[in-house]
């Protein structure tokens, strides 16, 4: 696979994986994978089943550690021995089984290990919510930011965590079979 050419801002690409390969034990999920993206792209990556696309990705988001090969962000060569190391590169990723607390405001979703705290040290929820509706409101989703997630639909679910990556300063999004997010007009709403 390689990203079809656009120019970056600077014309170095945004991430570079080059010679990646995972094997989990004698099965080889990915093999020899070079990929392009360049800022701006959108890529769809397609394969049967177990053919080792969540594997990539999860070698780009540090989930896992691919036994070859290299990525660069930005021309940068970069090492993500755990998540956080690629999210501070600026890497986020939507997984195909969602990440949220069920019982969890949207806004202590979104908020979920780095809740903002008043000087006081008590949880500073209004900042969460104020916040959290920014977001929401930037990424055009309309949705009460107090709601427990457990009463959204699954794609109402995914727009939470795509603006949960957004609060995190991705320059690059992954979505894991995202398709039941990709309706968020019923189709009740649509005009003729
Ligand atoms: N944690 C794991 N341990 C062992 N084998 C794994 C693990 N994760 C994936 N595999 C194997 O690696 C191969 C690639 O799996 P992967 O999940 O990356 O494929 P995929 O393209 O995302 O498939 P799907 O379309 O079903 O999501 C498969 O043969 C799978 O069984
Ligand atoms: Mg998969």
């Amino acid at each position: 696979m390689v990203g079809s050419r656009g120019m970056g801002d600077d014309g170095v690409a945004l991430v570079e994986l080059a010679g990646v390969s995972k094997t989990y034990g004698g099965v080889r999920a990915v093999r020899s994978v070079d990929f392009t993206v360049w800022a701006g792209e959108v890529h769809a990556l397609l394969g049967e089943n177990g053919a080792g696309k969540s594997t990539l990705m999860k070698v780009l988001s540090g989930e896992v550690a691919a036994e070859e090969g290299a990525i660069r962000i930005g021309g940068v060569p970069a090492r993500f021995a755990r998540p956080a190391d690629a999210q501070r590169a600026g890497v986020a990723m939507i997984h195909q089984e969602l990440d949220l607390v069920p019982a969890l405001s949207v806004a202590e979703n979104v908020f979920l290990g780095r809740e903002p705290h008043t000087r006081y040290g008590v949880l500073d929820r209004k900042r969460m919510v104020r916040t959290t509706k920014a977001l929401l409101e930037q990424s055009g989703v309309d949705l009460d930011a107090t709601a427990p997630v457990e009463r959204l639909r699954t794609g109402e679910q995914q727009l939470v965590t795509i603006a949960k990556a957004l609060s995190l300063n991705a320059q690059i999004l992954i979505m894991d079979e995202p398709t039941s997010a990709l309706s968020p007009v019923k189709s009740s709403d649509c005009s003729q």
